[in-house]
């Protein structure tokens, strides 16, 4: 059921590039993910043939724009089987802003002193910071789920810290670090139970396995074409049509009011409420065939793939002496973000050494300070896969560990035994 890789690498124009000489191994997938021809054809056709501001010019150009950044919602609302995806799909800028938009306009209307926030120990920084002002501004409190030794989310402690005090559990579905699938839909339902909403972040989700919002039954996702083939610059916030009908607005300014006074104003109807000002129309159009490219592969094949080429990574990995991989080690648990460290070697001159090999990886906190710190490192490397990759891009990979070895003697023994 899953796919030819050798067929569709010839879809990314930036895969045949070379690095220091090198052919690229892109494997920086869990930051950003490389963009297929289709993606970039539609952002060039649509500023050589349709550029206008949508839904407010009468001419033709601005009809089509309009035309085709709506169906571009459409086209997201279905991938995540949203009721109404006409009305409960907002385009913001990214995962980033999409939960301050949810801390901001949910979070200021309905938190107060005493209440609590539930997020995990896993949390990128940004759904962390945004509950941490929304905390401040509203007196309510933060608490945090904890992790097993393998990585996991604490079963008896999420059944401890979503109880009745709490408004809002707020949660990222895969880990960018440890690669963990937490357990949403349960999640969900402990949180119904107790009366509160839930967000889930889906920054590393979406793009990697079917996720489906009325399944799930979650009151928000929040994503980023960006790490799913689409542009940069387009964020999706998912969320129940009649809670978004009760928020207040995020931003105020154009496009996204009914009447307005020098006193007072009403707003427009959804989904135009949250997208005040020109919104980052060109983008949101190329999103559209990222999703076609994902669902004719299919996002069941997607994530097959990417669990077998996972496994392969942690236990070529794992062979390699000196090598220590954090995380859920049986691939069915997790995703493909996977994390290691090598020997007392910085990751950072990991990072560089590699590079010179033409592999592309991240060195550094990932943007999960307070993880890095249950974990008991200041910084990690980190390999992460996409549809594109292929099991010699791994062998690439424990090839230049060598070479970093060589280089620095870090674990003398570390050798690319792995195959
Ligand atoms: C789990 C998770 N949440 C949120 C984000 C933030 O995404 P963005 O930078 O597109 O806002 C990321 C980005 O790496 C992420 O991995």
């Amino acid at each position: 059921m899953t796919y030819d890789v050798d067929v569709i690498r010839r879809d990314f124009p930036i895969l045949e590039r070379n690095v220091h000489g090198k052919p690229l191994v892109y494997l920086d997938n869990a930051a950003t993910t490389q963009k297929p021809r289709s993606v970039i054809d539609r952002l060039v056709h649509y500023y050589e043939h349709e550029n206008a501001n949508i839904h407010r010019g009468l001419h033709t150009l601005a009809e089509e724009a309009t035309a085709a950044y709506e169906a571009s919602r459409l086209k997201v609302g279905e991938f995540i089987n949203a009721e109404h995806p006409g009305q409960e799909i907002i385009f913001t800028r990214n995962t980033t802003e999409s939960i301050n938009l949810v801390a901001n306009a949910w979070g200021r209307k309905n938190l107060k002193p005493g209440d609590e926030i539930v997020f995990s120990a896993m949390e990128h920084h940004s759904n962390l910071i945004p509950w941490q002002l929304i905390a401040l501004a509203t007196g309510a409190r933060l608490r945090f789920i904890e992790l097993d030794e393998s990585g996991h989310l604490r079963r008896d402690d999420a059944l401890a810290k979503i109880g009745e005090r709490t408004k809002i559990v707020a949660i990222t579905q895969m880990s960018n670090v440890l690669g963990t699938i937490n357990p949403v839909k349960e999640l969900a339902q402990l949180a119904h139970r107790a009366g509160a909403v839930v967000l889930v972040d889906g920054a590393q989700s979406v793009p990697h396995m079917p996720v489906d919002v009325r399944d799930i039954d979650c009151d928000f996702l929040a994503f980023s074409a960006h790490k799913m083939l689409g542009p940069t610059g387009v964020g999706v916030l998912y969320g129940k049509r009649d809670l978004l009908e009760v928020m207040d607005p995020f931003l105020g300014g154009g496009e996204m009011i009914k009447r307005v006074t020098f006193e007072s104003s009403t707003y427009a109807d959804l989904p135009h409420k949250f997208e005040a000002g020109t919104p980052n129309i060109a983008d949101v159009i190329a999103f559209a065939p990222a999703i076609d490219y994902l669902q004719a592969l299919g996002m069941d094949a997607v994530r097959e793939h990417e669990r077998d080429l996972t496994q392969y990574a942690i236990d070529a990995l794992e062979r390699v002496e000196g090598v220590t991989v954090y995380g859920p080690k049986d691939a069915t648990e997790r995703g493909g973000a996977v994390t290691f460290n090598y020997g007392d070697l910085h990751p950072h001159d990991l990072s560089q050494v590699l590079d010179a090999e033409g592999v592309a990886i991240r060195a550094g906190h990932h943007c999960a300070q307070p993880l890095m710190r249950e974990l008991g490192v200041v910084a990690t490397a980190r390999a992460s896969f996409y549809v594109y990759n292929r099991t010699d891009e791994v062998d690439a990979l424990i090839d230049a560990l060598g070479a970093a070895d060589r280089i620095f003697g870090n674990a003398s023994t570390a050798r690319a035994a792995a195959r």
